[in-house]
């Protein structure tokens, strides 16, 4: 199916910009200053903004996406966790502050993220508010991406099967993804039905996204990447290039972005541009 016409890079470096400001404002440099220079350290590396809704009654949640994922990263690159010391191309915040304060400050951005989106989301209905909160919880516990993070981490030397893998990549990085997705169109007033068509479609994606930095770790140099490249070959982590060698893993790629894509099938082109295109940039991001 021919892409629909679509300024894609325009859209994502204009929301980016929206997002950023709106996070600078979300956490101000304020007192207890260690805490919050960490947080804003992060906050403000300059990531892949992950949400999805252009009101600005979805900004708060935005925000909130963006929180929750930069804990997850602070707290993924700790010594007893990944150990990594390179993060979107800076020292990670463990080795700038030190393991204490990132750990608290990625507790205090986990916390933040759920006292944003209540306090500070406008003309949403409460009952749509909840929803994406509840969205937001499940898609980060214990039964989504903690339970994907220590799955991964108990998988480490271990042989996994194809089952197992995939359970990982869903819990640890598509169930987040999803949940962006899903609270957009939560937020935005979409039906039931079109919640989990779209929610189907964020599945693909996330698990896209993963599949995509799995062969990244083995395919890009730590430059190109920002972080640590061939981390999980020496952590010998459980991977798609692994467990499938990089051509199938490449392949199962492109036949997510094509099952992504035909969940789109039932919405307005114009209306489905972004996702269209979201779904083709994570399949060919290069870093
Ligand atoms: C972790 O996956 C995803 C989360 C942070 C929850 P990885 O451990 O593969 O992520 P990178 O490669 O460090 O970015
Ligand atoms: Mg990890
Ligand atoms: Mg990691
Ligand atoms: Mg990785």
């Amino acid at each position: 199916m021919p892409l629909p016409i679509f300024q894609f890079e325009e859209y994502m470096t204009m929301k980016a910009k929206q997002v950023n400001r709106a996070l600078d404002e979300a956490v101000p440099l304020q007192l207890p200053v260690k805490v919050h220079e960490a947080m804003r350290y992060s906050l403000l590396a300059g990531g892949k903004q992950l949400v999805e809704g252009d009101e600005s009654s979805a900004m708060p949640i935005a925000c909130a996406l963006e929180m929750i994922h930069t804990m997850s990263l602070i707290h993924d690159d700790l010594p007893c966790m990944d150990n990594d010391d390179l993060r979107r191309g800076k020292p990670t915040n463990h080795i700038v502050f030190g393991e204490d304060t990132a750990i608290l400050a990625g507790d205090a951005l986990l916390t933040l993220a759920f006292e944003h989106v209540a306090a500070k989301t406008f003309n949403v209905s409460p009952d749509l508010v909840l929803q994406a909160i509840a969205e937001l919880g499940s898609a980060v516990g214990s039964k989504g991406l903690v339970a994907g993070q220590i799955v991964d981490i108990d998988s480490e030397g271990k042989n996994v099967s194809l089952a197992e893998l995939e359970y990982i990549h869903v819990h640890k990085t598509a169930k987040l993804l999803e949940a962006s997705v899903v609270c957009g169109a939560i937020m935005g007033g979409g039906n039931m039905i079109d919640i989990e068509r779209v929610r189907n479609y964020a599945r693909c994606i996330g698990l896209l996204f993963q599949v995509v930095d799995d062969i990244l770790d083995v395919t890009k140099s730590s430059t190109e990447l920002g972080k640590t490249a061939g981390k999980d070959l020496v952590s010998d982590k459980a991977t798609y290039p692994k467990l499938m060698g990089i051509d199938n893993a490449k392949k199962l790629a492109t036949e997510l972005v094509a099952q992504a894509i035909e969940e789109l099938a039932y919405f307005d082109d114009a209306r489905a541009a972004p996702l269209y295109h979201l779904a083709n940039y994570i399949a060919s991001r290069q870093n």
